[in-house]
């Protein structure tokens, strides 16, 4: 099994480039299963979820090029199943895209239930209840979900999520572009992702208004035509790389971001003692050297991002007294990372949905397990900061979501290498 071995200590300088945002290709790959024409995706990042994602939209029956690393070309026009491989789709959490695309396409589809990581319950009743309401009859086993048109077809309706689920919003967001009507989702979610999928789509002629507020309308077309598109840079990336320099210590220019999304990460490390330049397209993060305590609560953008607790809990771990961080989206992440925390020497207590965290001068090198991708990023900036070496296990969780980070961490003057054995 691969993994990472870190010596702990330097400070990071330079520049690094953020990839293409990974919530947003996973959902605009299979929304390429709507267009009758030739997609061309671009700033498409490199990791394992999109390339499982390439290898089930092959299986379908699209023809799928890369004519450069961050390039992926579709062409769905010659889908011969609605029925993706099971055993890929269980290998990723996003394969559940799948369900809201197919149905929109093709009026039918038979989806495994979807794997990925599993730091919390993470149930899908609002991507059906959503499927519902357009008129698809819904067979749900412990297996998979098989959609069919119900007695009276699928046509728009509204939708009211009971959370703002970023899958269910961007799945009944799919499943509706074609449809006759107007589907309307209220206390839809507003993650920069959303509003990527809905540029998307309109950028091939969909009719989506109102992505990145509360309430998505979407008029169905007949059709979708091919078009090319440039994915978002990823958020969380770019926050997990300032996440490492307002710990580690060091100076670089993050390149390739929007700051805006940036805003409620950047006004956090900020609090903490980081000092942030943000540009238009790049956002400089220096570290002045010391951290003090902070509280956190994560929420649904524009709040602090839940896949942004794990990093700025390793922050919290060397920051000069008693830090809270509360979790709203998904009660049980903690549990995916403290304890490991713990052994490098952190002192996190956990109260409910809070963990107090009260800083430590330093952390010590050991070996450590990645349980989930934001976990695994985490563990990867606490043996930066940390005393000797850290040997981070089960780093393919990591390698789901974050495009050459060894080359990156490397290049920024990092001691990192991925060792497999
Ligand atoms: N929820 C339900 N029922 C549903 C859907 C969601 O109860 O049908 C609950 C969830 O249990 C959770 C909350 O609603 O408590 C929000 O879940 P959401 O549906 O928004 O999450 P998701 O679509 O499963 C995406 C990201 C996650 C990210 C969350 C929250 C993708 C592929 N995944 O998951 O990303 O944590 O939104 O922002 O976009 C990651 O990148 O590491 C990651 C886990």
């Amino acid at each position: 099994m691969a993994r990472y071995e870190i010596v702990g200590g330097a400070q990071l300088n330079g520049s690094v480039t953020i990839s293409g945002a990974k919530n947003a290709a996973v959902a605009i790959l299979p929304a390429a299963l709507l267009v009758n024409g030739v997609c061309r995706i671009e700033n498409v990042p490199d990791i394992s979820d999109v390339r499982i994602l390439v290898e089930i939209l092959r299986g379908l029956g699209a023809e799928v090029t890369q004519p450069e690393t961050d390039v992926i070309i579709i062409d769905a026009r010659n889908i011969h199943t609605t029925e993706p491989e099971a055993a890929l789709v269980k290998k990723m959490r996003a394969s559940y895209y799948l369900m809201g695309a197919l149905l929109g396409r093709f009026g039918n589809c038979h989806v495994a239930l979807p794997g990925g990581c599993s730091f919390a319950t993470r149930p899908i009743d609002q991507h059906i209840k959503g499927f519902k309401a357009l008129g698809a009859n819904v067979e749900e086993t412990e297996e998979y979900v098989a959609l069919n048109p119900g007695e009276n077809g699928l046509a728009g309706n509204r939708v009211c999520l009971d959370m703002a689920s970023v899958g269910a919003t961007a799945n009944i967001m799919m499943a509706g572009v074609l449809l006759e009507g107007q589907t309307i989702i209220e206390n839809a979610a507003k993650e920069p992702h959303i509003v990527d999928l809905a540029n998307f789509l309109n950028t091939m002629g969909a009719h989506i208004s109102g992505a990145g507020t509360d309430t998505v309308k979407i008029r169905g077309v007949q059709s979708l035509q091919g078009g090319t598109y440039t994915i978002i840079p990823d958020q969380i990336e770019a926050g997990t790389y300032m996440a490492a320099v307002a710990a580690a210590g060091g100076n670089v220019l993050v390149k390739n971001v929007i700051p805006k999304h940036m805003d409620c990460i950047t006004s956090k490390l900020e609090e903490m003692g980081a000092e942030v330049t943000a540009y238009d397209d790049a956002i400089r993060i220096r570290s002045t050297g010391k951290l003090t305590a902070t509280t956190v609560k994560t929420r649904p953008y524009p709040g602090f991002p839940t896949d942004m607790q794990a990093q700025i809990c390793v922050c919290m771990t060397l920051a000069e007294g008693l830090s809270r961080l509360t979790e709203s989206v998904y009660e049980t992440r903690f549990f995916g990372y403290c304890t490991e925390l713990e052994s490098m020497g952190a002192k996190i207590n956990i109260v409910g949905k809070t963990a107090e965290v009260t800083g430590r001068e330093k952390l010590k090198g050991t070996t450590v397990i990645a349980r989930d991708l934001r976990a695994g990023a985490a563990l990867v900036i606490a043996g930066l900061c940390a005393e000797g070496t850290t040997k981070v296990e089960n780093i393919h969780f990591v390698e789901r979501g974050y495009q050459n980070i060894v080359e990156k961490l490397t290049s920024l003057g990092a001691t990192i290498r991925r060792v497999d054995d």
